[in-house]
């Protein structure tokens, strides 16, 4: 462990590139020549070759030429938590596995719940934001199934009347809502259809106008509504759905509203931008990702409800972990696999509850505005420059730009987008990403690091336009688009 702590302590001071510097051809021979099958090699030597194999070849988050994804660097008392809860190895599924640990976990849950504004509510620690969504929404449909949400007759809710009910419900989100919300369609058994797009305005923001249309038109074609996702950060947009106006429409209409905050639930506790999620107490339930916005390692994610009897549907009780009739008496033990999509469970909360203990939240919060100025910062500089177009102006720290000199047509800055982010990323200098809005490509910085200047960005940028700058002129593309 000691060397562990050693060897990580100089890398993360001497790394210089974001990226390996072997392609992918050498890491695969790297990896295929380790024979997994000979005696063990005792662990100092193991140790020492996965330093090797992996420490040199990782991608390093906390680097300040790395601004690609929703992925931020840690905060040090959270890795050391990490060690301690590996080590013990706590599963947080029943008290008898867990007992303080569970305690802590329902105290941050309770913490979270506070300052969502949700005073009877209740959560669970999840893996990330995908399986908050997936969690989020299968209590929407048993719910709205049981008939305990939405507006649709709850006499018919038997287990033949399961399949035409199933086949009623839809979700509204929009075209930015994150693709977790239509792969828990899926996973959930829903029409392939069931999810239907809410217009946008033109910030990608959902239009909340139209979002009642679309409730009204769905209720005429028979069809239940059976939860809006409003999103509180898109992923490459880093906008944020107007709330209250959702708020209101879901309520109007007894819908189940999920805010998935799983980017912008950090703002919670940024004093500057906290009143960016007013009207996120309206919500039914809540997704946030504190290995996003908060500075945890991975995984540290958890669904927050606004009341706790709506996990009552989709609680199983299992003779040798949570007995039905232990669950009825007045010492009932607290046991969260009852809330829980996982039964062995880690206790990731353990790593919140270190880091709010030694930065406080109000430091924390204080690093998310930093980051969010360092994007507005960004933005700013990039409009300046004749040789970058910007799109939109993130609520968060996401910046969509692409490198557009005069003598490329619109075509073939397209195709420059993914071939500046390849060659980037193979020279290990740049980890930028891209993505497609309105069928159109754009570079993408994900800012996440508050030790990142706009110094360390301005040379991303630079980089940026110098590759772009050699692609045309290496005519690996011609100046009208298309492939030369
Ligand atoms: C808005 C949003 N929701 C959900 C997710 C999924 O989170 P995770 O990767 O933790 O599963 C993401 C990931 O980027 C996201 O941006």
């Amino acid at each position: 462990m000691h060397d562990v702590v050693d060897s990580l302590g100089r890398r993360f001071h001497a790394t210089e590139t974001a990226t390996s510097a072997n392609d992918r051809s050498q890491l695969q021979a790297a990896v295929d020549a380790v024979d997994l099958d000979t005696p063990g090699i005792g662990n100092a030597e193991a140790l020492r070759e996965v330093d090797a194999l992996y420490a040199d070849n990782a991608v390093w988050f906390h680097h300040p030429s790395y601004v690609a994804h929703l992925n931020c660097p840690v905060a040090v008392p959270a890795v050391a938590a990490e060690a301690m809860l590996a080590a013990i190895n706590t599963s947080v599924d029943t008290y008898d596995q867990s007992e303080v640990a569970t305690l802590m976990e329902r105290r941050l849950i309770d913490w979270t719940c506070g300052h969502l504004g949700f005073d009877d509510g209740d959560g669970i620690f999840t893996s990330g934001g995908t399986q908050s969504n997936l969690q989020a929404l299968f209590l929407a449909r048993e719910n709205v199934m049981a008939g305990l949400h939405a507006n649709a007759d709850s006499t018919t809710r038997t287990d033949a009347a399961r399949p035409e009910l199933l086949s009623r419900l839809r979700i509204l989100a929009t075209d930015q809502a994150h693709f977790s919300v239509s792969r828990a369609a899926f996973l959930l058994g829903l029409d392939a259809d069931a999810v239907v797009t809410v217009p946008t305005d033109v910030s990608g923001r959902m239009d909340a106008e139209a979002l009642n249309a679309t409730l009204l038109a769905i209720e005429a074609n028979d069809q239940i509504p059976m939860a809006v996702v409003a999103t509180a950060g898109t992923t490459d947009l880093g906008v944020i759905d107007p709330l209250e106006p959702i708020a209101e429409a879901c309520e109007a209409a007894n819908v189940w509203l999920h805010v998935d905050a799983a980017y912008g639930g950090g703002l919670l506790w940024a004093p500057r931008r906290s009143h960016l999620l007013d009207g996120i107490s309206r919500a039914t339930s809540v997704t946030i990702d504190f290995h996003k916005t908060f500075f945890q390692p991975v995984s540290s994610s958890a669904l927050l409800i606004r009341d706790s009897r709506l996990f009552a549907p989709t609680i199983h009780h299992h003779d040798y972990l949570n007995p039905e009739a232990e669950a009825q008496s007045h010492e009932a033990e607290p046991n969260q696999v009852d809330k829980s999509l996982q039964t062995t469970r880690r206790f990731d909360a353990l790593k919140l509850w270190t880091t709010l203990r030694a930065r406080g939240a109000n430091e924390i919060g204080a690093m998310i505005d930093t980051v969010c100025d360092l994007a507005s910062e960004v933005r700013k500089l990039l409009d300046g420059q004749a040789d970058f177009e910007v799109l939109g102006a993130s609520d968060l720290s996401t910046v969509l730009f692409r490198f557009t000199p005069a003598t490329a047509g619109a075509a073939a800055c397209d195709e420059l987008v993914p071939m500046i982010r390849r060659v980037l990323f193979r020279s290990g200098r740049a980890a930028v990403a891209r993505t497609t809005i309105d069928g159109r490509p754009w570079l993408k910085l994900t800012l996440l690091n508050p030790d990142t200047s706009i110094d360390d960005i301005t040379a991303v940028l630079d980089l940026v336009r110098a590759t772009g700058h050699g692609i045309l002129a290496g005519r690996h593309i011609t100046t009208e688009g298309g492939a030369a």
